[in-house]
């Protein structure tokens, strides 16, 4: 699509997505919330056959994926999988990698491109473990996540629309950022990742240690993100939740890419719900890969739904 609503579109537009309806989007009453009426485009993220090595280990082998531009994509998987790796690779954070393959973003290489670049290019990434600059204030890390915009007026504007998502950190902006809670802190590391005014948000288990409220308003947040133009793919290990807002959906197994498809195949897929959804008596309620912290959230959140 050649004209994406940034945040800060959004925010002189509220419905101002693009028009197009999804082909093959899952429907019927199970259908994910959010996900079934959502306006999507064309390809913007592709990847293509890549390798991710960590010295002599290799991390990843021969992914391919494509995310469409207006829509949810998870990527699911167990423990040392290779998620966070995946992300860490499209953003250029992992030095010379990817030592294969190509990532193209809105149809332009950026494997091999510096990570401010790769930002430039539109994309904001929140990695594992919600990191803020504990010193900093609340406004002052969000203007810190500007730092690419240019305009002070849709700076503004983007701000308000972060303070629109989450008015907790209206409330805080001024508060030592180290001094709020762990989702506080989540928070405001997405928003900070929304300031940037991206046209592909990458989020790194946004829902890890946090009660199942919060839970449930992340994920509410991450689809109404994504209603408002701005693409999403999240690395996510409660997968009964993600696949509720999710358009599609991966599982990666040591390195490899083993299933993908619609958020709705893969939650009709038995494997990914033994092993993902915690239905089956063999395995942890919560997936194959309990955070023993996180256990009771999870749980919490699996037996609401
Ligand atoms: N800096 C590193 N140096 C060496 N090996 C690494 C490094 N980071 C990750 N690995 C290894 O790469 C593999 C993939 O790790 P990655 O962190 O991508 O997994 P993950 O799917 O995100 O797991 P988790 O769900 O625990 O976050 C694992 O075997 C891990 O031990
Ligand atoms: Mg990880």
């Amino acid at each position: 699509m050649d004209n994406p609503v940034s945040p800060r579109d959004a925010a002189s537009s509220p419905d101002g997505a693009n028009s197009s309806s999804r082909a093959g989007a899952p429907n019927g009453a199970s259908a994910p919330v959010g996900a079934d009426a959502r306006a999507v485009g064309e390809v913007l993220l592709e990847i293509q056959g890549v390798e991710t090595y960590y010295g002599p280990l290799r991390a990843l082998s021969d992914v391919s994926l494509t995310v469409t531009e207006g829509t949810v994509t998870v990527i699911l998987g167990s423990n040392g999988a290779g998620k966070s790796t995946l992300l860490g690779t499209i953003m250029g954070v992992l030095d010379g990698q990817p030592q294969c393959g190509t990532i193209t973003f809105g149809g332009e290489r950026i494997d091999g491109m510096a990570t401010e670049k790769i930002v430039r290019t539109g994309i904001s990434y929140v990695p594992e473990g919600r990191r803020v600059f504990p010193e900093l204030s609340v406004r002052e890390n969000l203007a810190v996540g500007a730092y690419t915009v240019r305009d002070r007026q849709s700076t503004r504007r983007t701000l308000d629309r972060v303070y629109d998502y989450f008015p907790l950190l209206a409330d805080r902006q001024t508060q030592p950022a180290g001094t709020l809670s762990g989702g506080e802190q989540q928070m405001l590391a997405i928003g900070r990742a929304l300031m940037n005014g991206p046209r592909l948000l990458l989020l790194d288990e946004p829902s890890l240690g946090l009660a199942p409220i919060l839970v449930r308003q992340v994920f509410d947040i991450i689809s109404q993100i994504c209603d408002e133009g701005v693409t999403v793919l999240l690395v996510e290990q409660n997968a009964r939740m993600a696949l509720k807002v999710a358009d599609d959906g991966v599982v990666l197994e040591n390195g490899e890419l083993v299933v993908s498809g619609t958020a709705q195949e893969l939650a009709d897929n038995d494997e990914v719900e033994e092993l993902y959804m915690g239905t089956a008596s063999t395995t942890s309620e919560l997936g194959t890969a309990p955070y023993s912290s996180e256990q009771g959230a999870r749980h919490d959140v699996d037996q609401e739904s």
